[in-house]
């Protein structure tokens, strides 16, 4: 409950803190009063751990589960979604709090807690040893608002343009809370610092694989008041999550998070900075030309000391318009005006003195309206037990981020394809229109830009850059995709700069080699499970093993993230977050090839040699249009000649394969020849030669969906003699014939398989179905088909599903239900798939059994949700 001023001057602190997280759902928080400061974010305690970090280290620390993660399950890394962090307001609330931890979370308990010591030593005439308790009683005890700000805060971006040694950060790497703690200055001041100590040396207590977390400031910033650098121990009133340091922390403002040590345990002042590993080796930014691969070979550039970041730089973002938000126009009165809302910062204490928008590419800018939270608290000073001295009534600094809002008139952001924040400090220094890409992929900071599509019946649509870790979206991804230079964006032209690597005769960067060439040995799966395997933590990537113990040293997340994968296939994981350069280096602890046909890679051959199968998994390939047929559901059955008529396709069934194209003008005013690509799954006949064949829907934009499907609008515009390129095959799960699927490297004897699908997802189902009853020694697998459609003319290859379940009336079980109006006689269900549903017609859980789950992500994902709940195993849902 809130309290007034006089109320909270006579609470006592307890002592010492314990994360409230652990110790209480709903831990009581004493405020600052309200009436003039921002409110504090509401907490929400968590109090179930994520099934994600049960059997990690962090196994006992519960977690919001609407952080997005970007490093796996283990170590935590996470940020909120940028919708979320700004809809938080000022102060995040802790459960949302940007994370960046290099390891597993110390474990500090209550009994650790109350006996913490912080060791401060080396250079200085009183060098002492002081307890939590200390620090609050011999100090005055002060209350900060700081936002902290990871060095990597919109990395993504920059990953996106070329991989770096970094995970992708999106742009909520970001967080703001009232820090309580005393000032560093007054604790070095009470051990006197002496001569020639340039350097104060911060370390932490987590056990990393090179040393603890460490790192150092200059002695002369550590002792400047102004800088505000806290010892902490308390976060928006509260104690400091695990996460985020409990029980004590370095706070520095205006620098970047690295600098904010967290489970501080010693303090050394020093003639050189600090030794730590990652003191050089993390928070750099490398010059532009040395790329992951130089900055590994070469260590003298992690030495040197012109590359370390210290201050922040001018930074901002737009979080409203969010990613794909649609704005309907016709609903707002002509003269309507949309406000665009965002976030900026700047470093060292420095003021964001403006903030601009453009919507023509930055040829001109207009001037947004900035509030800064931070300032209300210049007008008051404050003070109670909790929060010590809350008194910016004599700072002029700025250590916290700031919020701009922009009216745009309707009719403007209907004219315009994009728009564009950037922000400048008080020193002038101005957000980039270029990005500075770097090794490390830090400080990214050029424009922030938002796109704006017009997707019928007169709305907009906003695309965001890019989305957070693993998440799909944003135009950067769609440009690459389609072969442009997602560095150069210009919007108003329509990509007019973007490099088409083959148009410009380039070629496209090679895939990077993983394995050793000398490795022959062979393994199974089975192999994985044994003693050595399980010791040396074997994993699999892309169908070769590795031994992850020859990396449990080196490896930045620490050993435990590897033997978290141990005896799996890792391959998910690792393409997602290592940079090409970590690629490279698994090829040293490559021991052996899985024993897969379908997933060993063919030998790179371009002769079209007839002996081998036309799929190559490395090489574009063209195929020609032979025959187009159109069906009932604005669907297409197009087939495509292969360049010989007797050559097999080479597609194991349950794998897909990537399509490329070029785009083709509608109107003159068209820009042509962009190349898309996606994947899909030919349905394909055994033994068939020469051709493969797609079913395609064709998505035209509708009220409904009024963008339309991209790639599906172009295959529509496909005529006989047309060429497109494919490549594959590709995908975690296969069907190896005689009841045998494989599914991420394990081979599972498989008596049932139940498939729902929605839509085109009966490709894959009809490429199932004809493999199955077409190969004799699969005559004891049942198979069980949901499809889902809307309306009967929707249903896709009906005739040949019908006649399957004609023939094999014993052995498929085949359902339909339509969520639209079902037409009369319906002897099949309504309505989506319901749990009643799939019990009906799907296999019950069981060894031998398998759910292979066809559609939109949405649907995979209730599907898979309710099945789990049903008591499926997810390892064998697909
Ligand atoms: N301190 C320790 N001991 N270990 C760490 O991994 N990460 C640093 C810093 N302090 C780190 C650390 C980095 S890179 C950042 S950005 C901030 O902590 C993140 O602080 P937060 O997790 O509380 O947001």
């Amino acid at each position: 409950m809130e309290k007034t001023p006089s109320e909270t001057s006579s609470v006592n602190l307890p002592a010492p803190f314990f994360p409230p997280s652990l110790a209480q759902q709903n831990p009581p928080r004493i405020l600052p009063p309200q009436f003039k400061f921002p409110s504090l974010p509401q907490e929400s305690a968590q109090s179930t751990v994520d099934t994600q970090d049960i059997g990690s280290a962090d196994g006992w620390i519960p977690r919001d589960p609407r952080l997005v993660r970007l490093t796996g399950k283990h170590p935590f890394n996470a940020e909120a979604k940028l919708r979320d962090l700004y809809g938080a307001g000022f102060f995040t609330p802790s459960n949302l709090f940007y994370v960046r931890n290099h390891g597993a979370v110390p474990l500090v308990d209550q009994d650790r807690a109350d006996k913490w010591e912080l060791s401060i030593h080396g250079l200085c005439a009183k060098p002492t040893t002081l307890t939590l308790k200390d620090l609050r009683t011999k100090f005055q005890v002060v209350t900060i608002p700081v936002t902290l700000v990871c060095a990597g805060n919109r990395r993504k971006e920059q990953n996106i343009v070329q991989q770096s040694l970094g995970f992708n950060w999106g742009a909520g790497g970001l967080s703001t809370a009232l820090f309580t703690g005393v000032y560093l200055s007054e604790v070095l001041e009470h051990v006197h610092p002496t001569k020639p100590a340039k350097h104060v040396i911060f370390e932490g207590s987590d056990k990393l694989p090179n040393g603890p977390y460490g790192t150092s400031q200059l002695l002369s910033w550590a002792r400047d008041k102004g800088k505000a650098m806290l010892l902490s121990w308390a976060m928006n009133g509260l104690p400091l999550e695990p996460d985020h340091g409990f029980p004590l922390r370095l706070v520095v403002p205006g620098q970047i998070g690295g600098r904010s040590v967290k489970w501080l345990r010693r303090i050394e002042i020093s003639v050189m900075e600090s030794q730590h590993h990652l003191h050089f080796h993390d928070n750099k930014v490398l010059p532009m030309p040395i790329g992951p691969e130089r900055a590994r070979a070469e260590k003298d550039w992690w030495y040197d000391p012109r590359y370390i970041i210290r201050e922040l730089s001018p930074n901002s973002a737009i979080a409203r318009p969010d990613h794909n938000e649609v704005l309907d126009p016709s609903e707002m009165p002509p003269d309507a005006t949309y406000q665009l809302k965002g976030y900026a910062y700047a470093g060292g204490g420095r003021r964001v003195s403006r903030v601009e928008i453009s919507w023509d590419d930055g040829d001109s800018w207009n001037i947004a309206k900035i509030t800064y939270p931070e300032d209300l608290f210049r007008d008051v000073a404050y003070s109670d037990s909790v929060y010590g001295r809350l008194d910016l009534t004599e700072s002029d600094l700025c250590f916290c981020w700031c919020f701009w809002t922009f009216d745009m008139s309707i009719d403007t952001l209907r004219g315009s394809d994009a728009v564009m924040v950037r922000c400048m400090d008080e020193s002038l220094a101005l957000q980039p229109c270029d990005m500075y890409w770097n090794a490390t992929g830090m400080m990214n900071n050029w424009w922030f830009r938002v796109r704006i599509c017009q997707i019928g019946d007169g709305k907009l649509q906003f695309e965001h850059p890019t989305m957070a870790g693993r998440q799909e979206g944003g135009w950067m991804q769609r440009l690459k995709d389609d072969g442009l230079d997602p560095s150069k964006p210009k919007f108003s032209v329509r990509q007019q700069s973007g490099i088409d690597p083959i148009a410009k005769g380039m070629e496209q960067a090679p895939d990077v080699i993983m394995t050793k060439p000398n490795v022959k040995r062979k393994l199974r799966m089975e192999d994985l499970t044994t003693a050595e395997a399980k010791a040396k933590a074997w994993f699999v990537v892309r169908g070769e093993v590795y031994n992850g113990s020859g990396y449990f040293k080196e490896h930045p997340g620490g050993a435990e993230a590897i033997m978290l994968v141990a005896g799996e296939d890792a391959t998910e994981d690792f393409m997602a977050i290592h940079s090409s350069d970590a690629k490279k280096k698994l090829a040293e602890f490559h021991i052996g090839t899985l024993v897969d046909p379908y997933k060993m890679v063919p030998q790179v051959n371009n002769s079209n040699d007839d002996s081998q199968e036309f799929l190559n998994p490395r090489v574009w390939k063209k195929v020609v249009v032979s025959s187009i047929e159109c069906l009932q559901g604005n669907a297409k059955r197009i087939r495509f000649a292969l360049p010989n008529p007797e050559q097999p396709l080479g597609l194991p069934i349950g794998q897909h394969i990537y399509l490329r194209l070029r785009t083709k003008a509608k109107n003159s005013n068209d820009l042509e020849g962009e190349l898309i690509q996606r994947t899909y799954t030919p349905m394909i006949e055994r033994d068939a030669r020469g051709f493969m064949e797609l079913l395609v829907r064709i998505y035209r934009p509708t009220s409904k969906s009024p963008l339309g499907g991209r790639m599906t609008m172009e295959i529509d515009k496909l005529s006989v003699g047309d060429e497109v390129e494919v490549k594959g095959p590709t995908g975690n799960f296969t069907w190896k014939g005689q009841g045998m699927a494989v599914l991420h490297g394990k081979e599972y004897q498989i008596n049932e398989v139940g498939m729902i699908c929605a839509g085109t997802g009966i490709t894959p189902v009809i490429q199932a179905l004809r493999g199955i009853f077409s190969d004799p020694l699969s005559n004891d697998v049942r198979v069980w088909v949901l499809d889902v459609n809307r309306s009967v003319d929707d249903i896709l290859c009906r005739e040949e599903l019908d006649q399957f379940a004609l023939e094999h009336s014993s052995r498929l079980c085949l359902h339909h239900t339509l969520t639209g109006t079902p037409p009369k006689g319906w002897r099949y269900s309504t309505g989506r798939a319901t749990d009643e549903m799939i019990k009906r017609h799907m296999p019950i859980p069981g060894a031998g059994k398998m759910i292979c789950i066809g559609g939109p992500l949405a649907m995979k994902e209730s599907v898979t949700t309710s099945m789990v709940n049903m008591g499926w195993d997810s390892s064998v849902i697909v």
